[in-house]
């Protein structure tokens, strides 16, 4: 199988981006994180950046007509024509409508991924993240050869500034107030799958991938 429109949805920290990144390698698809493209701009110092750095560092949402027009914009890209697997975006009705627009009613595949606020919490204060590369660790689950070093390209590893305590708990806030109804919204159109992001990695890949065999 290779190709195919993918949507990933889910709580902060369930471990999207993790799979998200196998996935769209074996389907040969682009893997757009509109996490990653804000915090790109961020680095780079864009008006992009600049509009969304705040609304970031508070665990906020940034407004959907930023959002929405960055991801439109990628869309257009020669890589997009075998498909996508969009990660984080989208994030409330607004969007949702939006890509529905965008791509005239063929949105794809929306995988939820399923987990408790518990296991957000520890897995996102856990996270460690290579400022060169992107990739990212844990400091017990995924924890890197030589400690405080990326694996792939041996940049010492931050941890996200989203990724304390306090921010972590106001971004599951938001989840639940300004993310939760896509769940039902998708389900109710059908074009939802669920998956139990509890367990290692490897264990949730292949639940992903027979999840995703079924439809
Ligand atoms: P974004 O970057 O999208 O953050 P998020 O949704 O909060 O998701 P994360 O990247 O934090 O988590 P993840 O589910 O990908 O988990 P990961 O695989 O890293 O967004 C950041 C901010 O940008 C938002 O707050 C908002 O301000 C803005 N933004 C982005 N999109 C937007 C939109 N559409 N609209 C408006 N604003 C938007 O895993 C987490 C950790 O757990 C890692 O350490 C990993 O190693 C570990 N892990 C992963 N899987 C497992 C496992 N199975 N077992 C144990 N540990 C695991």
């Amino acid at each position: 199988m290779a190709g195919g429109r993918f949507i990933f949805l889910g709580p902060p920290g369930a471990g999207k981006g993790t799979q998200a990144v196998r996935l769209a390698k074996d389907l040969a698809i682009p893997h757009i994180s509109t996490g990653e493209i804000l915090r790109s701009a961020v680095r780079d110092g864009t008006e992009l950046g600049t509009a969304a750095k705040g609304y970031m560092d508070r665990g906020e949402l940034v407004p959907d007509e930023v959002v929405a027009g960055v991801v439109a914009d990628r869309l257009t890209s020669d890589d997009c024509e075998a498909g996508y697997l969009l990660d984080g975006f989208p994030r409330t009705l607004a969007q949702a409508r939006a890509l529905e627009q965008r791509t005239g009613g063929n949105v794809g595949q929306v995988v939820y991924f399923e987990l408790s606020e518990d296991e957000v919490v520890e897995r996102l204060t856990g996270r460690r993240t290579c400022p060169s590369c992107g990739r990212n660790f844990h400091v017990k689950y995924l924890k890197p050869q030589t400690e405080g070093k990326c694996d792939t390209c041996g940049a010492a590893l931050i941890q996200r500034s989203d990724d304390t305590e306090a921010t972590v708990l106001e971004r599951l806030r938001v989840y639940r107030e300004q993310t939760g109804d896509l769940v039902g919204y998708y389900e109710e159109r059908n074009l939802l799958t669920t998956v139990s992001a509890a367990g290692a990695p490897n264990d949730v890949y292949a639940t992903l991938k027979t999840a995703i065999a079924k439809e």
